[in-house]
Formats: structure tokens, sequence, C-alpha cells
């Protein structure tokens, strides 16, 4: 299976028999007295150093002897300060780490441990990089499985985003959601190239058609108990997006191997709630293609009939992501699924509104959006609710079908995206919406360069609570 296999060396120990590196986080406010209850050498060890105890800043203190480490000094703004422990695991000196917080709580020591295991990532298929050379030991107190199950969640899904579209295209993401289908015995099934017109799925093949790797709709079932509540993912999986012949600009083009960030997100998320044994029936959708310019691509002006019946005038091209999900959210409301949710990387208008690292949700459900508000809150996961403000989509009107696939003007392009898939809804059914941010343009701590997961963890908190008693 990808993912992980770029963390050379397990970033945790769970049974240490060496003694551990102590890392003993100082809040950065109470810095200064602390400083004054140490002892004189260590005192000025720190001063010679210009340690302030800065958020993610640390500083060694060696033995007496000076031959070897005996524990790490680290700022956080607070106990609340994960992404304080984000540069350690790549950045200390070769040894078995503890984290030593006596008056923090268990969440607050697993999200600390989170954000060193993410820290410790690093996409190394093309190019050789340095060994891991730290590792963390996991406290007993601390929920192993929980910890240790993000972690590889979220690098397996860095994995699949990172990767080029040459070495993932649409079957390679099929090779991992067969992975996944096989880990936890879900049934899985495609349907593919020429067959997604027999089957109706007119948006996904209309879109994928230009490419030599062809267009398809991957589905994974899991959970057998017919009590149990039905959970439907939905994930754009649009390996590469070049605009097809409305093209994008080149800087625009530059990370658009990104565009199955959506796919990637559900994937993730699927394996959290399988290996959880969460009560419910799980049906993963994605719809999965390249759009390519190729004499045979789709183009503006084209008139498309979609699953549900409702013709679509390609304004732009560009805007593919949500013509493949139009088909698949209309295909999941069959079924009436008790919750509903889509992730894609849809609009760059999110990203404008939003930025880098806040993930847009929009959904009618004034319950759900509180809920998952709360629950990202706690987590300390960026999420802002968007408005599905109707008068817009007036601009979604055209003369001779029943909507174009996005509007003409520049303004509220993510809000316009958002309704356009609403109308693929069966009123009754608790639809989310998901705008992804899912691109680190510079390394942060715990959050490298490149493809990234940034709302997760609150988002399964809240299945969890919601479905764990389900049945
Ligand atoms: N994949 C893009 C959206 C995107 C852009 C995601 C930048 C992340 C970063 C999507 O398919 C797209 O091209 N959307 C267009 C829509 C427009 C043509 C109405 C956009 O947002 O510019
Ligand atoms: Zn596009
Ligand atoms: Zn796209």
């Amino acid at each position: 299976m990808l993912g992980c296999e770029n963390i050379m060396n397990k970033w945790f120990v769970d049974n240490s028999t060496k003694e551990t590196i102590k890392i003993i986080p100082v809040v950065t406010e109470n810095f200064v007295a602390w400083l004054k209850e140490q002892a004189e050498p260590v005192r000025k060890w720190i001063e010679l150093n210009s340690f302030t105890a800065k958020s993610g800043e640390y500083c060694l203190i060696l033995e007496k002897n000076h031959v070897a480490l005996n524990y790490v000094l680290l700022g956080v703004a607070d106990a609340d300060d994960d992404w304080a422990f984000g540069d350690l695991a790549r950045k200390l000196p070769i040894g078995v780490y503890e984290i030593l917080a006596k008056d923090w709580s268990v969440e607050q020591l697993e999200r600390a441990t989170i954000a060193w295991g993410l820290g410790s990532y690093c996409f190394a298929k093309y190019k050789k990089t340095e060994e891991l050379r730290t590792s963390l030991f996991l406290q007993n107190s601390l929920n192993r499985d929980y910890v240790i199950n993000f972690v590889e969640a979220i690098c397996w899904a860095r994995d699949l985003i990172n990767m080029p579209n040459h070495d993932l295209g649409p079957e390679e993401l099929t090779v991992a959601s067969h992975d996944l289908a096989k880990e936890f015995s879900a049934d899985m099934r495609q349907i593919i190239g020429g067959d997604l017109l027999k089957e109706n799925f007119p948006g996904v093949y209309a879109v994928g058609k230009g490419s030599l790797s062809l267009p398809r709709l991957i589905e994974l079932r899991w959970g057998n108990n017919k009590k149990a509540p039905l959970l439907t993912l939905i994930g754009k999986g649009v390996c590469f997006d070049s605009g097809g012949w409305d093209i994008k600009p080149s800087p625009h083009m530059r990370n658009m191997k990104d565009d199955m960030a959506g796919a990637a997100h559900v994937l993730a998320l699927a394996r959290l709630i399988m290996q959880a044994n969460l009560p419910v029936r799980l049906h993963v959708i994605l719809p999965v293609v390249e759009n390519l310019l190729a004499v045979n691509s789709y183009k503006p002006g084209d008139i498309l009939t979609m699953r549900n019946g409702k013709t679509v005038e390609i304004f732009d091209t560009d805007a593919e992501g949500r013509l493949i999900l139009a088909d698949a959210l209309t295909y999941a409301c069959e079924e009436k699924p008790d919750l509903l949710m889509d992730f894609a990387t849809l609009t760059g208008s999110a990203r404008v509104a939003l930025g880098e690292e806040i993930t847009a949700m929009f959904t009618p459900d004034h319950e759900v959006a509180h809920a998952i508000g709360v629950s990202a809150a706690l987590e300390k996961e960026p999420l802002w609710r968007m408005p599905l403000y109707e008068p817009y989509l007036k601009s979604l009107e055209s003369s001779i079908a029943d909507f174009y696939n996005c509007s003409g003007s520049r303004y509220g392009g993510s809000i316009t995206a958002a309704l356009f898939l609403q109308q693929f809804i069966e009123p009754k059914i608790s639809w989310v919406h998901f705008d992804l941010a899912s691109w680190n343009e510079k390394s942060k701590p715990g959050r490298p360069e490149g493809g990234d997961v940034l709302f997760l963890r609150g988002l399964f908190k809240y299945l969890q609570e919601r479905f764990s008693h389900s049945v």
C-alpha cells in the first residue's frame, strides 16, 4: 500500500528499552518566571542560547559532562499549541523522546503527538532524503490506535496528493482504493469509460473522455448491518486539471496534480471509519478523471444531460469538478443516505476567500453545520461555514439549458459552485459540501510543503459522536 513508506523509520516507539529524552514544554508567557527558578548553570546556558520560549523554539540541555543530551525545552504558546511540536521529529538530534507535560490533558498530549508524527513526514519517493533519526515514546495514557491511525491516514493522503500525475492517474487511484477495500474487506466496483454512459454518468464521461486514462467511477461499500445508518462520502478525483479547452495559464496549472485531493481525503476518512469499526454502512463514491485538452475533449458550448435529467451548458471546461460530482451526488441520493458529504478542491475562489489553510463548508443543515463546527474548533482545525445564497443561482441561468456549469462573474465562485451542486441533491437529504484547502505553498511546522489534509480530525470526531451508538 502507498503511504507512510516515506516515514523511513517509525516515528514512534511503544516500549522504550532505552532512557527517553524528555521534552519539557515551557509556556512563552511563563518563561521569565520559570527561568528564575532554574539552577544557575542551566539559566546561564539558556540565556547563552538566547532561548525565549517562543512557540516552536527549542533549547537542548546537556548532561553535566556535556557528552549527552539531558532534556529539551520547547516553547509553546499554551497547552493547545500542537504545531509547536511539528518540526521536532526532523530537527532534534538522534534519540528516543518523550513529552513531559504533567498538567496537560490526554487530548492535549495526543494532539501534540499527532503534530510530531505529521512533522516526521517527508515525500521521499523521487529524492533521497535524510532518514528519520528520532522517535517519540507513546505513553500508556494515550490512545495509541487513535494517534497512529490519524498520522498514517493523513500521510497516506499526502502521498496520494503529492504523487505526480504520471504515477497517480485514474488507474493508480483505483489501485489505492482497491488496497483499502481489500484491507477492510469492503466491496469495490468500478464503472469505466463507455460504460459510464450505459450506466448513466454522462458528466463523469464528458469530463474524462479526452484522456487516454479512462474516466471511471469507483465505489466502495462497507458494513453490512442493514439497520446501521448510511453514510455516503464523495471525493473529487481529478488526477490532473489542465482546464481542458479553457486551458489554465501555467502558474494556475502548476499544482493541478492535487485536484484529486477530495478523493484522497475520502480514502483517508474511510480508512479511519473502518479502522474504528464505526457502526455505519459506508458508501464511498469517487468520480475519477483527467481534465485534458484533446480533440475529443468536451468543449465550451456543449450541453450535457446529467444523470438527473437536468441539462447543463458548458460555460467553461475548467469548471469540471462540479460536473463529475453532480452525477455522483444524484447517484448517492438514490439510496437516501442519512448523511451525504462531498470533498473537493472545487474552486480557486474558496482559496481567495479563505486562504490556503481554511476549508470552506457549505450545508443547508444548520444542526449538522453547528455540530461539525464545534468538533473542528475542539480539534483546532480551521473551518469556515459559507452561505448557500440562493439569489446567486441567477448567474447560472442559461437561455438554452437548465444551467450553465459556472457563472461568468469573478465573484462568489465557491458559492455558485456549491449552489450548482445543490441542484443535484434530493431536498430531504442532509448534505455537506467541503471546498478543500489541500496544499501547503510553504512548509510550516508539522505541515511540509505540498499536498495535505487540513481538516479531518474534527470531522472524524463528529462522525464518531453522531454514529458510535447508532445501532
Ligand atoms: N481545480 C480547480 C479549482 C482549484 C483552483 C483548486 C486552485 C485549488 C486551487 C477547479 O476545477 C477550477 O478550475 N475552478 C475554476 C472555476 C471557474 C472556471 C468557474 C476556478 O475556481 O477558477
Ligand atoms: Zn478546473
Ligand atoms: Zn478542478
